[in-house]
């Protein structure tokens, strides 16, 4: 069971069971003698690990001043791991009965640093730093000033660009930002023919790897089209764009409300500690709406009143957490009696059309 819950907290994968159309079916050895020799690593920090010396802390096979800098290519070790078959890697964990520590060492050896850069009145977007390697990139610039002034404070060049999905508001940085530095701009295959500057595009289930972090891809429509959500399992954190804000989801432009149901789903079933980093600080008007329909939710009054506190310092509210949004986010509540009986829901509406009612209800808040 708890292995299980690991495995899970590592690699949500198996949940989504369309992950697995672009896996690449790479052999069980790598081609090549440093990806063996990262592999070796990999194995004896396995090996130590099952014979029940800790990986964190305790004595170790490997002594506490090798395992710096053995941290990165394990990574890589393990990054390549992760591109075998996951029925394949997950046998071999299986088999060292090492899955659980696996994920330890993908948190143990996690190095991406996320930095929030408010933009325009209230988008956020977020600079991805990876120690090691000094990789960086930025989540949806909706503008450039604020993101070079950042990464001139910190005499850093930006080599990615994310675009969860083609509003100007997410994308709008995008040409100056990859003029000046020459970063390539990642976003989803739909919307290859809107999103500016656009070289890199992917799809659902497909895995990107930022410097040795594990993106995985999840089409998330219903605002747009063609919004993808870009999920590190190493961090545990996701960035959702306008497909989940905290408390609230974006507005459907170009989607149904069954879409938007299903794109939320399929992110709140990541593990409930998951950060949520979405595009704009909305949460405390969207307490207000979230109130005036749930009054009796407790958390969200406990939720609403730290969210008040905190803008009220000029604090974010964000990351938020998967916990958290399923406690308190009314679009996530779709069977609170409360919200139906607020909102004159009939009992025999399904989720999707008892999100369209809210979705309705938040419009004309
Ligand atoms: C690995 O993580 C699990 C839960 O995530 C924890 O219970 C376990 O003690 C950890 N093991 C080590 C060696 O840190
Ligand atoms: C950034 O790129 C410029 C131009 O290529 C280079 O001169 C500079 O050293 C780079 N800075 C860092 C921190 O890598
Ligand atoms: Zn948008």
């Amino acid at each position: 069971m708890e292995e299980r819950d690991s495995w899970r907290f590592c690699d949500p994968v198996p949940r989504f069971p369309r992950y697995r159309r672009h896996a690449p079916a790479a052999p069980l050895f790598p081609p090549n003698f440093v990806g063996l020799i990262y592999l070796y690593a990999g194995m004896c920090c396995m090996i130590g690990a099952r014979r029940g010396v800790g990986i964190r802390g305790q004595p170790s096979l490997i002594p506490r001043v090798s395992r710096k800098w053995l941290g990165k290519p394990l990574m890589y070790g393990i990054g390549t791991l992760l591109v075998m078959p996951l029925r394949t890697i997950h046998g071999v964990g299986r088999m060292f009965g090492a899955a659980r520590y696996l994920c330890n060492m993908t948190s143990v050896s996690s190095s991406l640093q996320i930095e929030l850069v408010p933009c325009l009145q209230d988008n956020y977007a977020y600079i991805l730093h990876d120690v090691d390697t000094g990789t960086v990139g930025v989540v949806d610039p909706s503008e450039a000033v604020p993101i070079i002034n950042a990464l001139e404070k910190r005499n850093q060049n930006l080599t990615y660009i994310l675009n969860t999905h083609h509003h100007y508001d997410h994308t709008g940085g995008n040409l100056e930002l990859k003029a000046k530095y020459g970063a390539k701009v990642i976003g989803s295959e739909k919307d290859k023919d809107r999103i500016p500057g656009i070289d890199i595009t992917l799809s659902e289930g497909d895995t990107w790897m930022f410097a040795g972090h594990q993106v995985l891809v999840m089409e998330t429509p219903g605002h747009t089209s063609g919004h993808v959500s870009f999920y590190f399992p190493g961090s545990g954190a996701i960035f959702t764009g306008d497909t989940l804000f905290s408390l609230s989801c974006g507005k459907l432009f170009e989607g149904t409300p069954e879409q938007m149901y299903s794109s939320l789903q399929k992110i709140v079933a990541l593990p409930d500690v998951t950060k949520v980093y979405c595009g704009h600080e909305y949460t405390l008007s969207n307490s207000r709406f979230a109130l005036s329909i749930e009054p009796g939710n407790e958390e969200l009054q406990e939720y609403a009143a730290s969210t008040a506190d905190l803008r009220n310092k000029n604090t974010p509210t964000v990351p938020t957490t998967i916990a958290r949004e399923k406690q308190c986010n009314p679009f996530l509540r779709t069977s609170s009696p409360e919200i139906k009986k607020r909102l004159s829901i009939p009992d025999h509406f399904d989720d999707a059309r008892v999100l369209e009612v809210i979705r309705r209800a938040k419009d004309n808040f």
